[in-house]
């Protein structure tokens, strides 16, 4: 193994954003120690641990038997809506399993970069930057919220970094809003998209290009690591269309409020981009059109 110095530790391994920081560690020649339960479904051939993160000691012990540099902390529980059933198991997962890694970093005085959500925000201004302050809605976005508290207050040499509606083509990893809606489209099956959701969608891998380089850059705070284009799902979805060749009339708008879903949405949660430009370079969140080309090359490789 690596010298435990260079070791970049990253957890959520197995997840849609967790597996692309991995894979792109890997590719630039980083050792990289990826976390993440159950048997690895990743791709690369990395160090993988598998570890349950409901028991927030195990990633403390992990951390300091392992001292690596730096941590990456992808796992989370996302699906918003299990998290309204489960509060208990979403303040393990997305408070308290942040609030370890960020002590165990405290102890090693190694980085930690923690990822979080627009979802923070209550969704009534949209266009938010990284200053506004946050007023989560639902146990997701209070839990996420209390966690970028836990990270920022504990671990001295930290960033947070919040992306938003994750998409990827990659196969191995969970479905997503936009791999489904691309599957309906080619068979010419109509696809229920928002209209009334205003959201800035995220490429998984452009998301893990972002926060890596966050990472590296030693900058301290919070960074929006989002796509550049805030889009209706609607709008979203009508652009997949084009680039699809299919016909755009297949996407019928519905209204959030329509679906009675368990968990409060924010309806207009855009990030501004303007900062992580700033210290990455204008053209790193990448627009709509050039991430969702970047998403069908995903899904031919
Ligand atoms: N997905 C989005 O639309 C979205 C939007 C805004 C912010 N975010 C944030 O972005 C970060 C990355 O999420 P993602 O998009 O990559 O979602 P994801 O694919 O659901 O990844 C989350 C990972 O956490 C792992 N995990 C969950 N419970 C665990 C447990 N008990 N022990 C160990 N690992 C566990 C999951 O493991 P399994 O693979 O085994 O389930 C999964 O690999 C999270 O902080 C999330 O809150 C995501």
């Amino acid at each position: 193994m690596a010298s435990a110095a260079k070791i970049t530790l990253v957890t959520g391994a197995n997840g849609m954003v967790g597996s692309r920081i991995v894979a792109r560690l890997q590719d630039s020649g980083a050792a990289v120690v990826g976390v993440g339960r159950g048997p690895r479904r990743a791709a690369g051939n990395f160090e993988y641990v598998d570890l349950d993160l409901r028991v927030p000691e195990k990633l403390a012990e992990l951390i300091g038997s392992l001292r690596p540099s730096g941590v990456i902390h992808a796992a989370a529980m996302t699906d918003v809506d299990a998290c309204e059933k489960d509060p208990l198991e979403a303040w393990l997962l997305n408070v308290r399993a942040v609030e370890a890694a960020a002590l165990a970093c405290r102890g090693l005085s190694a980085r930690l970069t923690a990822l979080s959500t627009d979802y923070v925000f209550d969704g009534e201004k949209g266009d938010y930057a990284e200053d506004d302050a946050p007023n989560p809605r639902g146990v997701y976005a209070r839990t996420k919220r209390a966690g970028e508290e836990a990270a920022l207050l504990l671990a001295p040499d930290v960033a947070l970094c919040r992306v938003a509606v994750i998409y990827s083509g990659y196969q191995i990893l969970r479905r997503t809003f936009a791999s489904s809606a691309a599957e309906s489209l080619r068979k010419g099956q109509p696809v229920k998209a928002f209209l009334d959701q205003v959201v800035t969608p995220t490429l998984a891998d452009n998301a893990a290009e972002m926060v890596i380089g966050v990472h590296r850059s030693g900058a301290q705070g919070i960074f929006h690591c989002a796509g550049a284009s805030a889009v209706t799902r609607v709008e979203f979805c009508r652009a997949l269309a084009r680039k699809l060749g299919a016909d755009e009339a297949l996407v019928e708008p519905v209204r959030l409020a329509d679906l009675r879903l368990p968990a409060p949405r924010p309806l207009r949660s855009s990030l501004r981009t303007d900062k992580v430009r700033r210290l990455l370079g204008d053209g790193v969140p990448l627009p709509l059109d050039l991430a969702l080309d970047r998403f069908l090359e995903e899904g031919r490789a």
